[in-house]
């Protein structure tokens, strides 16, 4: 995509919404709520990593989409942690949160090229649940939180390839890419089981049959999120894989096009130099 935009979201969170927001169900719910309190601290670190190696970067195009990227993911942050705020009032508690923060404490002593290699392993999981997501997931989904949700699978498509491609220009790797990737793998599985786990503890569904059916159909099912996870989690470890091999591009236009009176772009990235 060759333009990475900056919007607001008409939408307010303030009012709340069902705790079993995604169709009633309790685990999608919980699972996607596990997702949305892991953002703020989450996409503050891809922030900072992407801006550690701007320095090192000349190319005006990834000047600008960097910009890009960092203004979407701030915006991202700041309406998720009103969408958390919710869930807290919900009686949901961010129970990961000291485990998580040990560990970007830890990555205060990484290099550069390290953070990134960490930041682009989550952006092809989030790629890969947005386009999963836009590929109508959620059409069971309650207002607001559907359109949230969908807005940031369509942001998250438009820059899926940004900390990548700075990685590259930064010379990174093949083997640190991978290395890294592995590693984020199991943090992944761990924050979102621990999470979702909790979540549903606290909800009272986590000891109930229904939940766990559901869970198994959701993941394993004829159209399971596995099916998609397992490829294209797996294409990351060819040689020469990029994230546009998969060109997607199209769900995010037509999203923006269909929902054009759900958001206001506040800015192109190449408008401005600071954001
Ligand atoms: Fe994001
Ligand atoms: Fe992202």
């Amino acid at each position: 995509m060759s333009e990475i935009s900056v919007r607001r979201l008409n939408i307010d969170l303030s009012q709340g919404f069902p705790q079993h927001w995604l169709g009633g169900d309790a685990f999608r719910s919980q699972l996607f709520n596990a997702l949305s309190m892991s953002f703020p601290l989450g996409e503050q670190f891809f922030i900072d990593s992407v801006r550690a190696a701007q320095p090192q970067i000349s190319d005006p195009q990834l000047l600008q989409d960097i910009r890009g990227f960092i203004g979407q993911e701030a915006t991202h942050r700041h309406l998720h942690a009103q969408y958390n705020e919710q869930l807290f009032r919900q009686g949901l508690k961010y129970v990961m949160e000291p485990w998580v923060r040990h560990r970007l404490r830890m990555s205060e002593k990484l290099s550069v090229r390290s953070n990134l290699a960490i930041t682009m392993a989550y952006e092809h999981f989030t790629a890969i649940f947005a386009d999963v997501l836009l590929r109508d997931k959620l059409e069971t989904a309650a207002e607001p939180v559907k359109t949230l949700w969908e807005w940031h699978a369509v942001e998250e498509t438009e820059h899926k390839a940004v900390a990548f491609d700075v990685y590259q220009a930064t010379g990174g790797g093949y083997t640190l890419r991978v290395a890294w990737y592995v590693y984020v793998w199991l943090m992944f599985l761990i924050d979102v089981i621990g999470q979702t786990g909790n979540n549903l503890y606290r909800d009272g569904h986590l000891f109930k049959p229904k939940t766990w059916f559901s869970a198994l159909g959701y993941l394993f099912g004829r159209k399971g999120l596995m099916w998609d996870l397992i490829p294209q989690g797996l294409s990351y470890l060819r040689t020469g894989f990029t994230p546009w091999d998969r060109d997607n591009g199209a769900l995010a236009s037509e999203w923006l096009q269909r929902r054009s009176g759900s958001y206001r772009v506040l800015q192109s990235a190449g408008d401005t130099e600071a954001v």
